[in-house]
């Protein structure tokens, strides 16, 4: 996982913008607060930490003011309490689709369990409570206590970066940290660095290897 640098998603807004493309964030990871409110950009200028401190966002498009034409929500909505999924668009794409039935503007697709009541309403409870004072500074103190905690495995020789966006981090593993050599994927090292973890009670995901 490599964090983008600060006006990168900024910047390819106005690129596809200025040709006249739509702006999809698939925000299904990132959204709900994961990224954090401010300091969990890096390097994220005192002007970008002031503005999110004044106005606290729940998306990583917004840290950069960036609107995007689509939005595509799930994981945090509801906590994974129940499956729930959400696609925002604006209202000019919504109007795109809006007409008598012989016009066939309608948008066909759909999902056999779209708007499940009670997803919906795990959804609604979410929202609130991802959007509490309380919850905000539960995030903000963990995004701290996870910063001091994984400073400490850059001692550790596979470990060779470390990279932090509010409550995501990717560890980069490598068969040597001067060298940076990868690890052959056969060697399974982040299934086994998974699996040694899941015995001492931590539950992650490998992603690739
Ligand atoms: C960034 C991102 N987008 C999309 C998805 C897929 O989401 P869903 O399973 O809700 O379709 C995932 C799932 O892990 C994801 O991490």
């Amino acid at each position: 996982m490599i964090p983008q640098p600060e006006t990168w998603l900024k910047k390819v807004s106005e690129i596809a913008r200025g040709h006249g493309a739509l702006l999809i964030a698939d925000e299904v990871m990132t959204g709900f607060g994961r990224v954090g409110q401010a300091s969990s950009l890096s390097p994220t200028s005192k002007k970008t930490r002031d503005r999110l401190e004044a106005c606290p966002t729940l998306f990583a498009s917004h840290h950069e003011s960036v609107q995007p034409d689509f939005l595509c929500l799930a994981k945090g909505l509801t906590g994974g309490y129940l499956p729930m999924a959400a696609t925002l668009t604006t209202q000019k794409v919504f109007d795109a689709f809006l007409g008598e039935y012989h016009e066939f503007k309608t948008f066909f697709h759909g999902h056999s369990y779209t708007g499940n009541q009670l997803g919906a309403a795990a959804s609604l409870a979410s929202l609130e409570i991802l959007q509490s004072e309380k919850s905000i500074r539960a995030r903000q103190k963990l995004e701290t206590v996870l910063r001091g905690e994984l400073k400490s495995l850059w001692q550790l020789p596979n470990v060779g970066d470390i990279r932090q966006a509010g409550l995501i981090a990717g560890i980069e593993l490598v068969k040597d940290w001067r060298t940076r050599e990868a690890f052959a994927p056969r060697e399974r090292a982040g299934i086994r660095v998974c699996e040694a973890m899941a015995r001492r009670g931590v539950l992650t995901r490998p992603v690739g290897m």
